[in-house]
């Protein structure tokens, strides 16, 4: 279905120059703007971004771009999901303002050559495995705060380490924006939502479950007097090895704020996931204290 058939409701936005206009009227008439910035296949963690700003703000801004700056050459961005009739429709359902979705050459025009280089936090975890993730989610999510010029943004906890990113990157380059962590949106089962999901074969998809058991467990066994964090390691990983996920790029336990690996829980703590099950990687966390 073309583009141009969504143009009633929500209002679909494809140039920067459009969206400056929309934002500049909206600015007008004294409205409250929401961002929910996404890279579409949009499932029920991402649409409770936009419940969420569809409460708390008059007008809501959802943007739909597959940031070709966050993927390295060997990950998933060709093969990425890309569902915007059905997204549409879920956003239409929303009763979403306006959707903007630009083109690589719209956000990245050529010559393109200026980055954010990010904050401290993004060097652990996804930071080891995935070493220029974070700059380019830094970059464009930046880009996306000056176009859409909005109060608030929505991002959801499935993605916490982003999360830490991006708040660090609004504290220290003092954006004129308030960000608000959503939580994770599970599957009845417990696997935590996400665009990936849809890779998995019915019987990764049984395998998958295990990264949620684990993250669960660790959280049952710090309610239950655990402070030891290798024994809660050892338990997150031997869960997800009995389902057969061997790929296991890390299950720690780690400082909240700075996600420094911890020895012992004392006041705060996160459990943190990342594992292959089959071709598909798949991140989960939990808050333990
Ligand atoms: O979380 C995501 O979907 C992406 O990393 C984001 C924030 C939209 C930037 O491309």
């Amino acid at each position: 279905m073309a583009l141009e058939e969504f143009q009633a409701a929500p209002r679909v936005i494809q140039t920067i120059d459009a969206l400056r206009l929309f934002v500049t009227q909206q600015r007008q008439l004294g409205k409250r703007l929401g961002l929910v910035p996404t890279m579409g296949a949009l499932h029920a963690g991402h649409l409770s971004l936009v419940k969420k700003s569809n409460e708390e703000c008059d007008v809501t801004i959802v943007t739909i771009f597959v940031n070709p700056t966050q993927f390295a050459p060997h990950e998933d961005l060709d093969k990425y999901p890309r569902t915007l009739t059905q997204d549409l429709k879920l956003l239409a359902e929303l009763h979403v303002s306006a959707v903007f979705v630009p083109s690589v050459e719209q956000i990245y025009p050529e010559d393109f050559s200026t980055f954010v280089d990010p904050p401290s936090v993004a060097l652990p975890m996804e930071g080891q495995s995935r070493p220029d993730h974070f700059r380019g989610v830094a970059t464009v999510v930046l880009k996306l705060f000056n176009l859409a010029q909005a109060d608030v943004a929505y991002f959801g906890q499935k993605d916490y380490q982003q999360c830490l990113v991006i708040q660090r990157m609004v504290k220290d380059l003092g954006l004129p924006i308030a960000i608000e962590i959503c939580p994770i949106v599970r599957e009845p089962d417990g696997l935590a939502m996400s665009s990936r999901n849809r890779y998995l074969s019915s019987e990764e998809r049984t395998q998958a479950l295990a990264i949620s058991r684990a993250i669960e467990g660790a959280r049952q066994m710090v309610d239950a007097g655990e402070v030891d964090c290798s024994r809660l390691q050892c338990m997150m990983r031997s869960v997800m090895e009995q389902a057969g996920i061997t790929r296991i790029e890390y299950a720690c336990v780690a400082h909240p704020e700075t996600l420094s690996q911890l020895d012992a829980i004392e006041d705060a703590a996160i459990a943190l996931i990342a594992a292959h099950v089959g071709k598909t990687r798949l991140i989960d966390n939990c808050v333990l204290k």
